[in-house]
C-alpha cells in the first residue's frame, strides 16, 4: 500500500506514521508513506500556497495551482496512472483522491476495508478555510469526514484513516485473527481482554480463561461480545446476526422486550 499525502505539514504525517505499528510496517515494506509539501509547488517567491477569499470573509483559502501541481507530481510518480498532461484533467482514472473534510461521507471500518484493497491512495489535507473549489472539483474522487466536529486541518483525519487502513493490509498485523475478531466485525464489539496477574487487587480474571476449554472459551467470547455491544453500542445490534438466545440476552440488557 502506497499512501501519498498532499499537505502543508509533511512532518506531522511522517512523524506520526513513523511510530509504533505503522512505523514497523513502513520499515518492513508493507506500507509506504510519501508526504508531499504543497508549498514546494507554490508559484510565488514566498512559497505561499494560500490567499484571501473572493467575496471576503475570515481566514485564507488554499490556492488551486499549488494543489494541482502537487497532485500532478504524485500522479506522475504512480506507475499505473497515465502521465498527467499540462491541461486540466478530470480525475485520473484508477486513482482515488481522498479530500478530508467535515462535509464528507463518514469514515467507517467498512470503508477502511475497501480502501485497504487499493495499491495507492492519495490524501488531500486542507487547512485554513478550505481549498479553492475549482481544484477539488477536478481532482477529488472521495470526500471523507472522520466525525461531526471541525479540526484545524486534514492531517489528523488522514492519519486516522491511514492507521485504520494500514492494519488491514496483509502483513501489517502479525496475527490476522485479531483483525477478524476485533470490534465491528459482524457488527459486534470485541470481547474484554485480560492479562497477568490472574488476580489484580483482589479482582480475578474470568475463570473460563484459565480453563483451557476451547469450546467454552469460544462461547464465552461470543457472549461477552453480545453483552458489550448491548451495553455500549446497542445501535449496532440491528445489523448483527444473532441466535435467538443471543437476541434475548441483548434485549434483556437494552430493555427491548418486543
Ligand atoms: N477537516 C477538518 N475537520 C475534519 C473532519 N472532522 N473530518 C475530516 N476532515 C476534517
Amino acid at each position: 500500500m502506497n499512501f501519498h499525502v498532499m499537505t502543508l505539514f509533511p512532518d506531522m504525517i511522517n512523524n506520526a506514521m513513523g511510530e509504533s505499528i505503522t512505523g514497523r510496517a513502513i520499515k518492513a515494506g508493507y506500507i509506504n508513506v510519501d508526504a508531499v509539501d504543497i508549498r514546494d509547488f507554490a508559484t510565488n517567491k514566498h512559497s505561499r500556497a494560500d490567499d484571501y477569499p473572493y467575496g471576503g470573509g475570515a481566514g485564507m483559502v488554499m490556492q488551486a495551482e499549488p494543489v494541482y501541481l502537487c497532485y500532478r507530481h504524485i500522479c506522475n510518480n504512480i506507475k499505473k496512472s497515465q502521465p498527467v498532461q499540462d491541461n486540466i484533467i478530470h480525475k485520473t482514472p484508477g486513482i482515488r483522491v481522498i479530500y478530508l473534510t467535515p462535509q464528507g461521507k463518514a469514515f467507517t471500518q467498512e470503508l477502511a476495508a475497501e480502501y485497504s484493497k487499493e495499491d495507492d491512495l492519495v490524501f488531500l489535507c486542507g487547512h485554513y478555510e478550505g481549498i479553492d473549489e475549482r481544484v477539488t472539483e477536478e481532482i477529488v474522487t472521495d470526500y471523507i469526514s472522520i466525525g461531526d466536529y471541525v479540526l484545524t486541518g486534514g492531517e489528523l483525519p488522514a492519519l486516522v484513516m491511514m492507521d485504520a487502513i494500514s492494519r488491514l493490509v496483509p502483513g501489517v498485523l502479525n496475527n490476522c485473527i485479531s483483525a477478524q475478531t476485533e470490534s465491528f466485525s459482524g457488527n459486534l464489539l470485541e470481547y474484554p481482554q485480560y492479562t497477568r496477574p490472574a488476580v489484580w487487587r483482589g479482582k480475578e480474571v474470568p475463570p473460563v480463561l484459565l480453563s483451557g476449554n476451547h469450546k467454552k472459551l469460544a462461547e464465552w467470547y461470543r457472549e461477552q461480545s453480545v453483552i458489550k455491544t448491548a451495553l455500549l453500542r446497542p445501535d449496532l445490534l440491528e445489523g448483527a446476526e444473532l441466535t435467538q438466545p443471543e437476541r434475548e440476552l441483548a434485549d434483556e440488557i437494552t430493555g427491548n422486550r418486543s
